[in-house]
């Protein structure tokens, strides 16, 4: 398969990163299918991308008809059947690799065999979510970055099976979204997660340790090494549950060294989450 017979992308999960991958598709030309299991997920997710197309529009990135026709591309449904006629889909549903294996097994017996499935996993054996399904070497991880339209990176993971045409397809397809790749071997958290997770937790205990406030904490990281956001507001960014979960996974396959900060456990178990529920490590309106 080439680029060129891309014509129809499915997003299977219609969350912060579902949604976004939904729009950078459609704004390069793509019909989107974005499927979540209720409506009140697709709906969600269709307010996002308003939101967002609206930035754009407003920053003279997109015209209102580019942005129109964007949106007019998109098709939300409840049915993963109607992901049937997908010539590629990214899986972005939460990180859990049973419900992640379950999406991929349904998707194989769904679409067609050509088709490329790939999975925006950040930190899940890409190999581990392709042995769910008969043609794994059509499956690849493409990790998109947080906020999809905005960040230019997509990391392509190549996990064991997965195969050179579907690789190239892979990079071709985040290239025409106007990303630039890099590619990365299915080891645990990849490029991006492994290196930034012991950043944010060393942020959190450096915190918790009374090195500096919160405030100072992210100051001294974004005055001293030009980051766009500290530690501590890139975890509110990201979600302290998603950084947890990562956390865990990096913890639980690379051992003591990637253990979470205690201060991020005890934040996610009172539910502050970060920017999503107005309060994490700074709090928001
Ligand atoms: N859609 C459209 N536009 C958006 C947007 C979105 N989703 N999010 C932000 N923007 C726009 C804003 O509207 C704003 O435009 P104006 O300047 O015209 O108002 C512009 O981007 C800048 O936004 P802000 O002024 O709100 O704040 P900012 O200057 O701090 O930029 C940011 C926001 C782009 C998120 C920037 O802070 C940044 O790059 N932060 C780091 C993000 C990052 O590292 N992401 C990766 C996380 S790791 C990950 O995703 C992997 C994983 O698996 C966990």
């Amino acid at each position: 398969m080439e680029l060129d017979e891309i014509d129809t992308v499915g997003v299977v999960g219609a969350g912060t990163m579902g949604n976004g991958i939904a729009q950078v598709a459609a704004t390069a030309g793509y019909d989107v299918v974005m499927r979540d299991v209720e409506q009140r997920f697709v709906s969600a997710g269709f307010e996002a991308i308003d939101d967002s197309l609206d930035r754009l529009v407003a920053r003279d990135e997109l015209t209102r008809e580019e942005a129109d026709r964007a949106r007019g591309r998109i098709d939300g449904t409840t049915d993963l059947d109607d992901l049937a006629d997908c010539d590629l889909v990214v899986e972005a549903v939460t990180e859990d690799m049973d419900v992640k294996q379950s999406v991929f097994s349904d998707l194989a017996e769904t679409c067609d065999p050509e088709a490329v499935l790939a999975t925006n996993t950040s930190t899940l054996s890409i190999t581990t979510i392709a042995s769910a399904v008969d043609r794994s070497e059509r499956v690849l991880g493409l990790h998109f970055m947080n906020p999809v339209p905005v960040m230019k990176g997509v990391e392509v993971v190549v996990g064991e099976k997965t195969g050179e045409e579907t690789l190239a397809l892979g990079h071709a397809f985040a290239e025409d979204l106007e990303k630039e790749t890099w590619e990365a071997d299915d080891k645990p958290g990849f490029v991006v997660n492994r290196i930034l997770m012991p950043w944010i937790n060393e942020g959190i205990r450096a915190y918790d340790e009374g090195v500096a406030e919160e405030a100072d904490i992210d100051r001294g990281m974004t005055l001293g090494t030009n980051v766009p956001m500290g530690p501590l507001e890139l975890a509110d960014h990201i979600g302290l549950d998603v950084v947890l979960d990562a956390s865990e996974t990096l913890h639980e396959e690379l051992g003591d060294r990637y253990q979470p900060a205690y201060l991020l456990k005890r934040k996610v178990a009172a539910g502050d989450l970060g920017k999503k529920t107005g309060a994490g490590f700074y709090e928001y309106d």
